[in-house]
């Protein structure tokens, strides 16, 4: 059906940008006027609602506002419209992504308090709980769902659950999560939801988003530290016309739109939620079969991406990732500083037979 668009030369097994589909690939290939409604009528509001689709039954109290860059730029306009002059964000961190967002709150001025865990540590929600009992100036609390830094999946409904129970505002960064795993942020009471268009949704990299609570944002008026990231200011442009306040990547915007349909097609999240699952389950065992080791525990690990520790200290892993490579596979270089690991994702365009040949190569590499 795409036979003009090329196939990759390999597969990317990264956290994002992932691979694509040609049908992704192809939805790039035509032009968009910005104010014509074609572009933001039909593809903008649609995108918009049926991300709220996918994030909650409760459409009616959540919107959708889409921002110009990568992840982070939507991590920072989310932290720095949602928290007024007059609050303060708890940041729980575990990880590369959660210190991400207290550099923010430093550069923007935002008060805030952190507990800061080790990148090996899952969040305890009754610490969370005692933070904010013994802190009453916390008026809002962030964490990251899955912490790509390792792969970790932070426990997102029973932390909800405390924040919620102590009246706070709650901003969850599900960049890696959101789309390749079952939530429904409705019942969990998230507030503010951040992900972004080339992770599990499978677009390209381009801008990112938020799925916020209406009630809340509306109240977010005067709060923007900056005019660009301001997200409030974003979600009134586009609220009323589609339109984005400056230029929208509009190519990218097409081929999410396309990705959302294939998504649907797949059978909606929880399919995909299946697959990648399915993905990671033949990546542990296989690995593990091969003598590797998982950093994290079964039971905190996420089915995004997985940390490997070395397999010993003579372990090359410019050598293993080039000799892979060049069998068809990029992988991820570690990114913690307590051990040495490399990653691989199992997110985007593939597929339990992909993961199998990876392993067959993998046995090929390491002449196990
Ligand atoms: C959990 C999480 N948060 C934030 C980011 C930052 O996104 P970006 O690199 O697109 O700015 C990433 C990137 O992988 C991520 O995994």
């Amino acid at each position: 059906m795409y036979d003009f668009i090329p196939d990759n030369p390999y597969i990317l097994l990264t956290p994002g940008p992932l691979s694509t589909s040609k049908g992704v690939r192809n939805a790039l290939l035509r032009d968009w006027c910005t104010w014509d409604d074609d572009y933001n009528k039909a593809i903008v509001q649609n995108i918009r609602r049926r991300l709220v689709a996918l994030a909650t039954t409760d459409t009616e109290q959540y919107t959708a506002v889409l921002m110009q860059g990568s992840g982070s730029f939507a991590v920072e306009a989310c932290l720095g419209t949602a928290v007024p002059k007059t609050g303060k964000l708890l940041i729980i961190t575990n990880g590369a992504y959660g210190k991400r967002m207290v550099e923010m709150t430093q550069v923007l001025g935002i008060d805030h308090s952190q507990i800061a865990l080790a990148e090996t540590v899952a969040p305890n929600v009754n610490a969370v709980e005692e933070a904010l009992a013994k802190d009453t100036g916390i008026t809002h609390v962030a964490f990251v769902h899955c912490e790509t830094t390792t792969g970790m999946l932070n426990p997102l409904a029973e932390l909800a659950h405390v924040v919620k129970a102590a009246g706070k505002v709650l901003i969850v960064d599900a960049m890696s999560s959101f789309g390749g795993m079952p939530m429904d942020i409705g019942t969990l009471g998230v507030d503010f939801l951040v992900s972004s268009a080339n992770k599990c949704i499978q677009g390209v990299p381009g801008f990112g988003f938020v799925i916020a609570k209406r009630s809340e944002l509306e109240r977010c008026g005067d709060n923007a530290r900056s005019l660009s990231l301001d997200l409030y200011g974003q979600w009134r442009a586009m609220d009323s016309s589609g339109k984005w306040r400056y230029t929208s990547p509009t190519h990218v915007v097409r081929a999410f739109y396309q990705a959302l349909d294939e998504l649907e097609t797949e059978g909606g999240i929880s399919a995909r939620a299946a697959r990648y699952r399915q993905n990671h389950r033949i990546l542990v065992e296989g690995m593990r079969e091969l003598g590797f080791k998982t950093l994290l525990p079964d039971e905190v690990q996420s089915p995004i991406i997985t940390s490997f520790l070395y397999p010993n200290e003579s372990f090359d892993f410019k050598l293993f990732y080039e000799a892979v490579k060049a069998r068809g596979f990029v992988l991820y270089p570690g990114k913690i500083s307590e051990a040495e690991t490399f990653r691989i994702g199992n997110i985007g365009e593939v597929y339990p037979e992909d993961m199998r040949r990876l392993i067959d190569i993998m046995r090929e590499v390491v002449g196990a």
